[in-house]
């Protein structure tokens, strides 16, 4: 549990010495967020895990890429049921990552260097190591420790069938029982009451209609505002408000869909009442100076309901998932930014584009892989940084990294084991980055990495790509550091061009975006490159795969 007399208490923004600009309002509108998963950015210990030291000693490289701010996903105590997401001490690190000293360190670094840094919450759920879960087990049905999560009696004639028909996420039932003190791996055994948990059953759903609950996640905020991060990325946001009485889905659904259940069709996100909760981390992020700010994690569909999200006195952003799951197509993708820039137009926030994180196959893949998912992947790249709003990279689309097919026997995603080994899980995002050198772990670890590099990394390493003009690398830096100089990308302005249907253009002030997700070549209006995904054609004409930002000539 977090108590705020233990922390530090001291109100800090930035340091005097910071370059950053405590006052600058709205710096988060047009930001470059970098995602660092921790377990797989830097090892700065040698173990084979990524770590804060690693992070820390990173800085100059993630400054050189041109980033304005970082998010954190949870460096937190936890038994690692959910590669951190399951949270036993959200007011501590855990020991994998380090001491909190290493966190204010690093936070003390990065704001040396003008980056700010935002972390993760979990509001949805805590970890079963959590103290308030262990009392809640060894608490009587009906109990204040119970109350704090969402217990039930099971149903049938003695309370061996889960409370509902719910799926967890990751797999098997979203139910579990306990029996005397403990979670049961076997329910039909007997005991007693069952617990809810939407994703691992280690991962307990926190009732958020108690409120307990957001007493505590304020104390968790302002934990970690009081030491001075910038800002929150908030896990699951759409999901901490449980439909009343817990109805059972309908069950034709649930026949046709398992527990891939499409995010529209299911009932337990993007309840109304969530968003009093998200008007409270506002109300807590407000009383702080500095524009401190949070990021929604809403898997939303409907675009005018993705927007709630972001309305005045509610979150600063929201990811606009839509770009994630577009093919490589030239309609898909138009209208993947039209639904978003729409929805967000409509509330006067900015979009906030994301092609790859640690839950979705790594772009790269996505498009096709190899040498034309690299080619679409620096594509994307050239939209997601010259559309409107603020764009979180995910560690690693610097690289070019693509998905890794790990063996089954590396694989630590919980839904391998709960999808009965059909599922594969996550993990193949989560691979650590190659820094240097010519064979695993490259520079991450001493020996080992904790999840398999494959040798073919060594053409990808930060090393390799810092030697070569023509990398991925030198190519993301390059268009950040134009964004950064190029004023009208900081401007709402935005206008679709028409180049056809296979090309996706657009105006933003003077500079002309053309992307080409066609299969023939196609003729560029007059205009002075100002980064190319690829070297243009004899003649000057954007080759497939390829995309383009034109300034008027001259
Ligand atoms: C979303 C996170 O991004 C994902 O990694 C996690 O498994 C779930 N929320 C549950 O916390």
């Amino acid at each position: 549990m977090c108590r705020p007399e233990a922390s530090y208490n001291r109100k800090v923004t930035q340091s005097a010495s910071s370059p950053i600009d405590a006052d600058s309002s709205t710096w988060w509108r047009d930001s470059v967020f970098y995602q660092i998963y921790p377990r797989s950015f830097a090892d700065g210990n040698g173990d084979g895990a990524g770590d804060l030291v690693g992070v820390r000693q990173r800085l100059d490289y993630l400054r050189d890429l041109g980033v304005d701010a970082i998010w954190l996903s949870p460096f937190y105590r936890s038994p690692m049921a959910d590669g951190g997401y399951d949270v036993a001490d959200p007011c501590d690190v855990d020991p994998m990552f380090g001491t909190l000293t290493d966190f204010d360190e690093m936070l003390s670094a990065a704001h040396l260097r003008g980056i700010r840094v935002t972390i993760d919450i979990v509001p949805n759920h805590f970890s079963e190591q959590h103290p308030w879960f262990q009392e809640a087990l060894a608490a009587a049905p009906g109990s204040a420790a119970r109350e704090r999560f969402i217990f039930r009696d099971g149903r049938g004639a003695h309370g061996e069938l889960p409370p509902n028909n719910w799926p967890s996420v990751f797999g098997g039932p979203a139910w579990h029982r306990v029996a005397d003190g403990a979670r049961t791996e076997t329910p039909e055994a007997g005991g007693e009451q069952w617990y809810l948990h939407i994703f691992a059953p280690e991962q307990p759903d926190l009732n958020w209609a108690n409120p307990e609950v957001p007493a505590e996640f304020e104390r968790i905020m302002r934990f970690w505002l009081d030491r001075g991060v910038d800002g929150f990325r908030i896990d699951v946001a759409h999901s901490m408000a449980k439909p009343r009485g817990l109805p059972d889905m309908d069950q034709t659904i649930l026949a046709a869909a398992g527990a891939g259940l499409p995010h529209h069709l299911d009932p337990r996100w993007d309840q109304d009442d969530v968003h009093d909760h998200h008007r409270g981390f506002r109300r807590i992020l407000d009383s702080y100076p500095g524009e401190r700010m949070a990021v929604g994690e809403a898997w939303v569909a409907d675009d005018e309901r993705l927007a709630r999200y972001v309305r005045g006195d509610e979150l600063h952003l929201t990811f606009n998932f839509k770009l994630v799951e577009a093919e490589w197509d030239a309609t898909e993708l138009r209208e993947a930014i039209d639904m978003s820039l729409t929805a967000m137009r409509g509330v006067g926030s900015p979009a906030t584009w994301v092609l790859s994180n640690h839950d979705v196959v790594r772009h790269v893949t996505r498009y096709g892989g190899g040498q034309i998912g690299l080619a679409r992947a620096r594509a994307a790249a050239l939209l997601q940084l010259s559309l409107p709003g603020a764009v979180y990279i995910y560690n690693g689309d610097e690289l070019g990294l693509p998905n890794v097919e790990l063996p089954d026997w590396a694989l630590q995603d919980p839904t391998w084991e709960r999808s009965g080994h059909t599922d594969r899980g996550r993990d193949g995002e989560r691979v650590p980055l190659p820094w240097s050198g010519s064979r695993p772990p490259f520079g991450f670890g001493a020996e080992s990495s904790w999840l398999p590099m494959p040798p073919e990394w060594a053409a990808l390493t930060v090393e390799a790509q810092s030697k070569d003009r023509h990398s991925t690398l030198a190519f993301y830096r390059e268009a950040i550091a134009r964004r950064r100089e190029l004023r009208s990308l900081h401007t709402p302005t935005f206008e679709w061009s028409d180049h056809g249907p296979d090309v996706i253009a657009y105006r933003r002030g003077s500079i002309l975006v053309v992307l080409n997700a066609g299969t023939t070549q196609v003729a560029l209006p007059a205009g002075d490159i100002v980064i190319a995904s690829e070297p243009l054609s004899a003649e000057g004409q954007l080759p497939p795969n390829a995309a383009v930002w034109l300034a008027p000539k001259g």
